[in-house]
């Protein structure tokens, strides 16, 4: 169902690698909801992913970017002004990559030249995203810039490895910038801490089965699903919510809140 939350809406939306990517379920419902959209992806993911069969169905153009090269963001902000004739009014940060995990090294002996990578790819590319976007003054008054984070950020979970130092940093930045492009243009700026959910990037995580059904169980409403952050995201994007920024924002079905529930307990009792 669309309420043309988003109608004359422009957006760039980063990490729609295939159907199951938070990103990809996005873009679509943005569309749903009027906005015009502009896709991007790392070179090597969209040679891999399927973002053309998306950009076609949204009628979306698709412009390549690193997010850990300036020059790669630089060039996405501007031709996506050009695209859209002026600014823009949302962005979607949906990226991450742990290389430590991706080579089967343990926390406690990372390597620090791939975690270095790590914190570009998953965190300090946000500031780059906003910092050149400021700099060319790519987004509209009122704007809003959402990028997906994960609990791990507050709380220990031993597998989610260096990624939880990258989510730390991504809530931080989100609020330093945050406060200077509230200042500079309204812009706000949030986190979405989504639940466990069934992607490539989610499914990377090891005893990912375990984790999933164990916040399932932890969760009062269940695990919030792709579509439903999806749903929360436009809702962000759009002018129902202009005085909220700076936030991490729970989208878990109730996970963070809870001490234990009785599924739990019936578990711990067999
Ligand atoms: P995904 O694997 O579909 O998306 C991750 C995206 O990051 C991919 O499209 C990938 O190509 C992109 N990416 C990686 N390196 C890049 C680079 N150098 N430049 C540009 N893009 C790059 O998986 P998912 O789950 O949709 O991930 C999206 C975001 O949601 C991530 O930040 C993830 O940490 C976060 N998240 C995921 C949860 C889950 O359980 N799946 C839970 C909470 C947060």
């Amino acid at each position: 169902m669309s309420y043309n939350l988003l109608k004359g809406k422009k957006g760039i939306i980063f990490g729609a690698l295939d159907e199951k990517s938070l990103a990809w379920k996005t873009a679509i419902r943005c569309h749903e909801e009027g906005a015009e959209i502009i896709l991007t992806n790392a070179p090597v993911a969209m040679r891999l992913g399927e973002i053309n069969k998306l950009a076609e169905a949204i009628n979306a153009i698709v412009i390549p970017c690193d997010v850990t090269s300036n020059d790669d963001m630089l060039n996405l902000i501007t031709k996506s002004k050009e695209h859209f004739g002026g600014g823009m009014d949302f962005i979607l940060h949906s990226v991450g990559m742990s290389l430590n995990m991706r080579k089967g090294k343990s926390y406690t002996e990372i390597d620090y030249g791939f975690n270095q990578k790590t914190l570009d790819i998953s965190a300090t590319s946000l500031h780059r995203l906003l910092a050149t976007a400021m700099k060319e003054d790519a987004i509209n008054e009122w704007g809003s810039v959402v990028a997906l984070t994960y609990i791990a950020a507050q709380r220990v979970f031993p597998d989610y490895s260096e990624m939880a130092d990258a989510k730390a940093l991504l809530e931080s930045i989100t609020r330093s910038f945050g406060y200077h492009y509230a200042l500079k243009k309204h812009v706000r700026v949030n986190t979405v801490s989504q639940s466990p959910t069934r992607t490539t990037a989610g499914s990377g995580v090891k005893g990912f089965d375990g984790f999933i059904n164990y916040a399932e169980k932890m969760s009062p409403l269940g695990n919030a699903t792709a579509d439903d952050c999806a749903n929360y995201i436009v809702t962000l994007f759009s002018d129902l919510t202009k005085y909220v920024t700076m936030q991490n924002l729970f989208h878990d079905g109730g996970f963070s809140f809870t001490g234990v529930t009785q599924s739990v307990i019936e578990q711990m009792e067999k």
